[in-house]
């Protein structure tokens, strides 16, 4: 989804964030993110979920790969490695970000073509920014996946299960 400056702008305007220019490298309050996805969902009426899908998306094909190739590269040279790795992924991350308080992953039920992707996180509603992730990631590698939620956190599970789902290569 591009939109341009002036949608920004507006954006901005109505959640009442006056960052001129967020910094890669720098830490913002939870507040600033959610703030801007409530105000991105209705001046783009957009439910909150699709703005957190499209976030999670665009972020792994374009801010990860423009910004942090390398770490994305050494993760893996396919989607099952890179989910095989996706656990210790933030670890290095850390090292970049000292300040920085990650998510945990971890996978179980590992197929050729499927796994169970386990969600732990403090932040609430971020849900549909992992599907995106995920999403994302499956464009990247080119090996397109379908994400399913069997358990959520906010139906009072105590964390959120993914089922993903991929073609093997080389299947007639
Ligand atoms: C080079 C790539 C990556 C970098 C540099 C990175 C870095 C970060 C940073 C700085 C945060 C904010 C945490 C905080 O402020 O304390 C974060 C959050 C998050 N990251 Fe990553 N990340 C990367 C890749 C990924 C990938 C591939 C996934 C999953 C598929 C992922 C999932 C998440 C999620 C879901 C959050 C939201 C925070 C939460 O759920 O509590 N990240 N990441």
């Amino acid at each position: 989804m591009h939109h341009g400056e002036s949608v920004w702008e507006q954006i901005k305007t109505k959640a009442g964030v006056e960052v001129e220019v967020f910094f890669g490298n720098e830490s913002y309050p939870d507040e600033i993110t959610y703030k801007l996805v409530a105000a991105g969902s209705e001046v783009l009426k957009l439910p909150p979920e699709k703005i957190l899908e499209a976030f999670g998306e665009h972020w792994v094909l374009h801010t990860a790969q423009e910004g942090y190739g390398g770490l994305m590269r050494a993760a893996g040279k396919s989607l099952p490695e890179f989910f095989a790795s996706l656990p210790n992924f933030h670890t290095r991350v850390a090292m970049i970000f000292p300040k920085l308080q990650p998510p945990r992953f971890k996978t179980s039920e590992v197929t050729d073509r499927s796994l169970k992707l386990h969600y732990f996180s403090h932040r609430p509603g971020l849900t549909p920014f992992v599907v995106g992730l995920l999403q994302g990631l499956g464009k990247m590698f080119v090996t397109p996946v379908k994400v399913r939620l069997l358990e959520s956190k906010a139906q009072g599970a105590d964390h959120d299960v993914f089922l993903a789902e991929w073609e093997p290569p080389g299947m007639p």
